[in-house]
């Protein structure tokens, strides 16, 4: 029988912000008296099983090139068929441009197919881990606008309120060109290399590919074709030594520390509320969308 008080998330996230946003779910879950187990997609692949021991079903994913990533394809022809579960899609990426909600048509699309009920899409923005280095200011905000909007998709599907989008023609035609990155991760994954002058072989790269890209030959850390080019290893190695592929131009070294920003009182918030006339001017018909909600929703006057 159907425990009615167990919720489960199936998340990848390549350099945690995903996660940060499936742990606040999680987090208000728990608030309402909900349990959440968390299964992160990586190597080895877990099982997934026992779905029907589910309340809801989460699908975390960031965006990867305007569709779901590489390693997400496995976790959609691997999951069991269902009969009714209730499903919802959360996703994160770091612009907040119309086209990336093109990446869950086909997501959605197989989980109906599977036999689950898929009652909301939500689209939370984070920091970008590929292209630039978001400011700590914008991240702070990011984040806890993440935890209100986390806060509103608990609510809501307790409540029983759908929140579903519609795919436009012309984004899942973009989206479906960009499916190109697949054959690019492959690709990419062997052109990865390391600066051996600056590698101190602490093998935390190697420990962490949640593809089980990365092997040592001869003593020399090697890479193949297994990449999902989720930037995790680019990103943590300590010392900056991994050049990865044709993406090395766009590659942000260093996690962000979003439990220092927070805590920082130096950091200001409110940062989405100034006027930019940079990149992150295009942020403003976003949040200015997710005020309205937290009003509607009553979590601010
Ligand atoms: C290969 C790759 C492609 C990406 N493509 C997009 C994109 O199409 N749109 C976007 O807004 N962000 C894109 N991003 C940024 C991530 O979606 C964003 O930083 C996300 O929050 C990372 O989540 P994670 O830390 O859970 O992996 C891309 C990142 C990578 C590594
Ligand atoms: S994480 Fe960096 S320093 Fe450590 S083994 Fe990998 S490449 Fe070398
Ligand atoms: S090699 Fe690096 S970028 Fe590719 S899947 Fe492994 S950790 Fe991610």
């Amino acid at each position: 029988m159907k425990q009615k008080d167990k919720v489960l998330l199936l998340i990848f996230s390549g350099t945690g912000n995903t996660l940060t946003v499936g742990n606040m779910i999680a987090e208000h879950f728990g608030e309402k008296g909900f349990i959440t187990d968390i299964i992160e997609i990586g190597n080895p692949f877990p099982k997934i099983e026992n779905i029907e021991d589910y309340r809801f079903i989460g699908f975390g994913y960031p965006v990867h090139a305007f569709n779901i990533p590489k390693i997400y394809r496995r976790l959609i022809a691997y999951l069991p068929n269902t009969s009714e579960t209730s499903a919802f899609i959360f996703k994160t990426s770091g612009e907040p441009f119309l086209l990336n909600s093109a990446s869950s048509y086909i997501l959605t699309k197989k989980l109906k197919r599977k036999g689950y009920k898929v009652l909301s899409d939500t689209h939370f923005l984070m920091p970008y881990n590929i292209i630039f280095r978001y400011p700590d200011r914008a991240v702070k905000a990011m984040v806890n606008y993440g935890e209100t909007l986390s806060k509103i998709l608990v609510n809501n599907l307790l409540n029983g309120k759908q929140e579903l989008i519609k795919y436009k023609r012309r984004y899942r035609l973009i989206s479906t060109v960009f499916r190109i990155q697949y054959l690019g991760a492959t690709i990419n994954g062997l052109l990865i290399k390391v600066r051996r002058k600056k590698c101190n072989k602490c093998l935390r790269c190697l420990k962490n590919c949640p593809t089980g890209n990365i092997f040592i030959k001869d003593g020399k850390i090697k890479f193949s074709s297994k990449c999902t080019m989720c930037m995790r290893c680019a990103m943590m190695c300590p010392n900056d030594a991994i050049k990865i592929g044709f993406l090395n131009r766009w590659k942000v070294n260093g996690k962000y520390d979003f439990t220092q920003i927070l805590a920082n009182d130096s950091i200001e918030d409110g940062f989405f509320s100034e006027q930019h006339t940079d990149f992150f001017r295009y942020f403003k018909k976003y949040y200015n969308e997710l005020d309205n909600k937290i009003i509607q929703a009553k979590l601010r006057s």
